[in-house]
């Protein structure tokens, strides 16, 4: 089956070439995890203890191997001791760090021993979703019953005004998802003055949490290097030392969903992770911790490493852009982005259009994210967004998935101008 679009591509055609496609998830393509296989003979037989003789087949080190803590101290910038190095996946920290807070509270007050009181015990509470988000963020929200308030994104993060404003005045907003870098899925790069204000700005609740998902920390689609402020750093100098509580992992620098992830916090947050993590687990996984220990063992392996992820992915991300505008750069009201990081493209069809795209589109056999789903509840209040995940598919499907988008956008703005006739 030759992937190859015809130059006079129409919906219908796109359709009768039967394709099967799936643009729905950012997953690493099978090339990316071909380039971490050495991982596979970084902890042989016999090659199971830590530098310092510990056993990584037996249980304990309930905080993580101290070699993986530092690994992590030092591609996050905070000291090893802030660290915790946990198992394969950052979101189930974040979803456990929120069920904590829900069931035990989180510290708050000047004393090292004060506790909030738990966040179900307070009634209604809400995060601020900075929107379009991660839907995986509002589905944990979702699932342990904290209510979401969107608030609008733009290309230098959150809305500071808004975000501000409702922290101040409203007691139940206790948290607040972020993604500073390359921002899931608009790409957004936090300015240093939107970190600023985030740790400086006033809240109502004594106990509110940022949520910090670093996910594409290392996740460069150009030459450049972007990075944002500290923001532990910055919390800990406007008096909030507590407020922020960071996580990352490598499941798109090594193998997706079996890699490792950190949380790095306060020394206050972290004794609290400690004591509440303590009660679920035993230890995590150490030789998968020693295998990437030596595997990617410090920053520049990991840059060299990641800048062979980029030559892979950004060809994929660059068709996109080079079909898009050929197809779509006249249309009105229709516009995306050119990411800089991360897996994600946002595309912005006219309002009413992103369901009735993503409809044809899977007509057609191209399975797209859901529209609605980077929004709270699932509800683009416009209807919208469209998230596009080029990294999975080949080059060629991608260019298809890509015409195969615009054709299918195209459609619904036909169909809409022959309803309104
Ligand atoms: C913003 C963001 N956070 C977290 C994750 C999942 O990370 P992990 O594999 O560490 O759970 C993803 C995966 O796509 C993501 O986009």
């Amino acid at each position: 089956m030759s992937t190859n679009p015809p130059v006079d591509l129409n919906y219908e055609r796109f359709r009768q070439l039967r394709m099967r496609l799936d643009m729905s998830r950012g997953k690493p393509a099978p090339e990316q995890l071909d380039l971490s296989q050495g991982l596979f003979g970084a902890a042989p037989d016999g090659g199971y203890r830590a530098r310092d003789g510990f056993d990584c087949r037996n249980y304990g080190l309930a905080s993580g191997l101290p070699e993986a803590r530092e690994l992590g101290a030092g591609l996050l910038g905070v000291p090893a001791a802030q660290v915790i190095a946990g198992g394969n996946s950052s979101l189930e920290l974040m979803h456990d760090a929120l069920a904590f807070a829900l069931l035990h509270g989180v510290p708050a007050g000047d004393s090292s021993e004060e506790r909030g009181l738990p966040w179900r015990a307070q009634g209604e509470i809400a995060f601020l979703c900075p929107a379009p988000g991660y839907d995986r963020h509002f589905a944990i929200c979702e699932a342990l019953g904290v209510r979401m308030i969107a608030v609008p994104m733009r290309e230098d993060g959150p809305d500071m005004d808004a975000v501000e404003a409702l922290v101040r005045a409203d007691a139940t907003v206790k948290g607040m998802w972020c993604m500073p870098l390359y921002s899931n899925p608009t790409g957004a790069i936090y300015a240093d003055e939107v970190v600023r204000r985030l740790a400086a700005m006033p809240a109502a609740a004594p106990d509110f949490r940022l949520f910090w998902d670093d996910a594409y920390r290392f996740h460069h689609l150009t030459g450049e290097r972007h990075a944002t402020l500290d923001v532990i750093e910055a919390c800990a100098a406007a008096g909030h030392a507590e407020r922020v509580l960071m996580f990352a992992s490598l499941s798109k620098v090594t193998f997706a969903g079996a890699a490792l992830a950190w949380l790095a916090a306060s020394p206050r947050n972290v004794a609290w992770w400690q004591r509440c993590a303590a009660v679920r687990t035993i230890g995590p996984d150490k030789l998968n911790q020693l295998r990437h220990v030596r595997f990617v063992r410090d920053r520049a392996t990991l840059e060299a490493l990641m800048a062979r992820h980029r030559a892979l992915l950004a060809p994929k991300f660059a068709a996109v852009d080079e079909v898009f505008r050929a197809r779509l750069s006249a249309v009105p009201q229709v516009r995306w982005n050119v990411p800089r990081g991360d897996y994600f493209i946002s595309l912005y069809a006219p309002p009413g259009c992103a369901r009735r795209t993503v409809e044809l589109a899977g007509e057609a056999g191209l399975v797209l994210t859901p529209a609605g789903a980077a929004f709270p509840y699932g509800v683009d209040p416009e209807d919208s967004h469209l998230r596009i995940a080029p990294s999975f598919p080949a080059l060629e499907e991608v260019r298809l998935a890509a015409e195969g988008i615009a054709v299918s956008l195209l459609r619904a703005l036909e169909e809409r101008a022959m309803n309104a006739e």
